[in-house]
This record gives structure tokens, sequence and C-alpha cells, in this order.
């Protein structure tokens, strides 16, 4: 039995439809992330099995009974949002044992679960001080708190730290990972970051455009792309395309006189002639000291140095292609270059369909 299940969920506002029928089971502390570009349906879904929004059909279930007539109260869900609005004149104390007061828990029930809440999240020093007095940082932790004293059978994030700097968000990102390895609670997180989706995630599901691209684990998600909109949408740089055509057992790449060979394990998929999009990852480039091994002839634009790696753009024929090298490589801007890879980091997409020649 699933910890959580959607089934066939859609969401139309008027004639538009929204959400096109999502299905997803999750088992019982898995942390899956909804990542997808602004106004793909996130958080539309999120509100749904949170109950603040309703759907047009279809069926959420915890434990392997419907939620959907249920008040959203009772849902033993807890839903922490992008705007973590606490109240501004109530101590850090109060404002996570909140819920708990409204609902007639008693006082020293409250306390003990505050000061748990409070341990977890390393905030135990700040229960006394108002929200004012707090860091952005601090406030988000609070409104995880008043998340967490409910316990609850499925935590749901939507954006929770977008509002952050980028250090903070990467020290909160930690925490959530630690908080839920702790927990082992089942999370739905809503994010259009992929480096927040590829560390937290026990599995990610793509979203566009109200329908589920791709569902799988991170590195299915990173390493088999199903589709050209998930390469492209998960890695920065993007994943490399070129154009190219089947001919005999080598890809031509299109306006280059450069051919790659077609690796074997896709010979019997795409027929002679066939247009095709040859996927790479930047990562997967390296620079060749000559033409014997998979190669693509380049002309190097421009080299730029992260610290890390030489993020190279260049050139093959009329096609663009980016590489991120070791700091050392030797390439220059202006200069022609040889980049070469393994056989194994080539995916082949269909042009038309956009889907993946899985392999
Ligand atoms: N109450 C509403 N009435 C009409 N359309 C709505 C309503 N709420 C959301 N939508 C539309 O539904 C689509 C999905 O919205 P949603 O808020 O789920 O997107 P999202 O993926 O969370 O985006 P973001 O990353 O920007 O938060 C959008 O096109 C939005 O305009
Ligand atoms: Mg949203």
């Amino acid at each position: 039995m699933s910890a959580l299940e959607i089934r066939g969920v859609r969401k139309s506002y008027g004639s538009v439809e929204t959400l096109k029928g999502i299905d997803i089971a999750l088992q019982d502390g898995e942390f899956l992330v909804l990542l997808g570009s602004s106004g793909c349906g996130k958080s539309t879904l999120l509100n749904i099995i949170a109950g603040l929004a309703e759907a047009t059909s279809g069926d959420v279930l915890i434990g392997g009974r419907s939620i959907l007539g249920v008040h959203p109260k009772n849902r033993d869900i807890a839903m922490v949002f992008q705007s973590y609005a606490l109240y501004p004149n109530l101590t850090v104390r109060r404002n996570i044992g909140f819920g708990l007061e409204m609902r007639g828990v008693a006082a020293d029930e409250r306390e003990k679960a505050v000061n748990e809440a409070a341990r977890l999240l390393q905030i135990e020093a700040l229960l006394d001080r108002k929200p004012s007095q707090l860091s952005g940082g601090q406030r988000q932790r609070v409104a995880i708190g008043r998340a967490l004293v409910r316990k609850p059978q499925v935590f749901l994030f939507d954006e929770p730290l977008s509002n952050l700097d980028a250090k903070l968000r990467l020290e909160m990102r930690t925490e959530l990972k630690r908080l839920h390895q702790m927990l082992q609670t089942t999370v739905v997180y809503v994010t259009h970051d992929q480096i927040e989706a590829m560390t937290l995630a026990s599995r990610i599901a793509v979203m566009r455009d109200g329908r589920i691209e791709q569902l799988g684990t991170p590195e299915e998600i990173y390493n088999h792309p199903a589709t050209l909109y998930v390469a492209g949408f998960v890695g920065a740089p993007s994943m490399n395309m070129l154009q190219a055509k089947v001919e005999g057992a080598t890809l031509a790449i299109e306006g280059s006189d450069a051919r790659l060979p077609l690796p074997a394990r896709f010979r019997k998929m795409v027929g002679e002639g066939a247009r095709v999009v040859v996927g790479i990852r930047p990562e997967a480039l390296r620079v060749a000291a000559d033409a014997t091994v998979p190669s693509l002839p380049v002309e190097i634009e421009v080299v730029e140095l992260t610290g890390p790696e030489l993020v190279t753009s260049a050139r093959i024929g009329a096609q663009r292609l980016t590489a991120c090298l070791p700091p050392g490589s030797r390439v220059s801007k202006g200069q022609a270059g040889i980049f070469t890879f393994s056989e194994d980091a080539v995916r082949l997409f269909d042009p038309d369909t956009g889907k993946a020649f899985a392999s």
C-alpha cells in the first residue's frame, strides 16, 4: 500500500486544464520532488493534496484511503509555504505551537512538542524571540517547526527556500535533508531549482504543462532523460543537442562534415537516413589529442574558468556545443579543437516526438 497515491488527478479552471491527469504512488518515507517551470501546475497539485484546492476529477489516497472528502484540517498533512508568514507579535515558541493551541492540545504536551521541534531544527536558543528578531533562514526554520509539531503522515513543501539568499538556501537544503533522514516522513516538495531537486529527492517528477514528463530517481532523470524537454531542463549547462542523420554506421552531424560512430546499442532502433538529435552532456566532453577516437572537430569561441571547470563554448558547423572541461585543458578562444567522449555518454532522441531512443 502506498503512503500517498495520486490517481488520475485533473484540474480545470474554466475551460483551461491546468492538470491533465497525474498519477504518482509514493512509498512510505519517500522524498518526491515536483520539478518544473513556472505555471506547469506544481502548486496546484500540492494544494489539491493539502485540500486547499479541489480536483476536477481523480483521487488522492493516504494509506489506501481517499482523503478528498476529508477537511484539510483533518488530513494529517502539514504544509510549508514559500512565504512563511509567522505571527509577528507572538514568540517563536508560540508560533511553533500555535496550531496545537488552536486544536486544544494541553499546554504541557504542547511544550514538549515545541521543544522537540526546536531541538531538531537547532533553534532552542531563539524560542523567546519575536519573528522580527530572526534572520530569514531562522524564520524559515520556525515555519518548518510549525509543520513538524503536527507529526503528520505527509509533509508538503512549496518552494520553501526560494526567499533565501544562495548561501542560506544551501544550508537549509542540507538541513532539510538531515531532517528527512531522521524523521523518514513522506515528503512532496515543489521547486523549480534542479539542484535542489537532484540533491533532495528520492524520486523526481518532472512536470510540464500539467503533465508528468518523467518520473524517476535523480540518477535516471539525469543520465537517462526520457525526452528532449527533460534533457534540456535538468543539468546546467544543458545537455548538448546536435541535429544529425543516420548514415550507415555513423551519425552525420548536420551542417558539418563531422561523423560520429553510431553506438551499436542504437543500431536496431534507427533506420538509414533517419533524422535524430544526438545528446551529450557538457561534462562528458574532453579535449582529444587527435581524431582517432570518437571525436568532434570544433571551433572554440569562448572559454570561461568558473573555478572547478573550464566552460567552453564551441561551434561545429552551424551548431553550438558546450563543454565543461578540467581547468588545465588545452583550449583557446578562436582556435580549432577536437572534443572526444565515451560512446556510453551518447543519447539519441527522435526530433519529431522528442522521445529518447532507450537503449
Ligand atoms: N485560481 C486560479 N484560477 C485560474 N487559473 C489558475 C488559478 N490558479 C492557478 N491557475 C493557473 O494554473 C496554472 C498552474 O499554476 P500553478 O500555480 O500550479 O503553477 P506552478 O507550477 O506552481 O508555478 P510557479 O513555479 O510559478 O509557482 C497556471 O497557468 C496558473 O495561471
Ligand atoms: Mg507554485
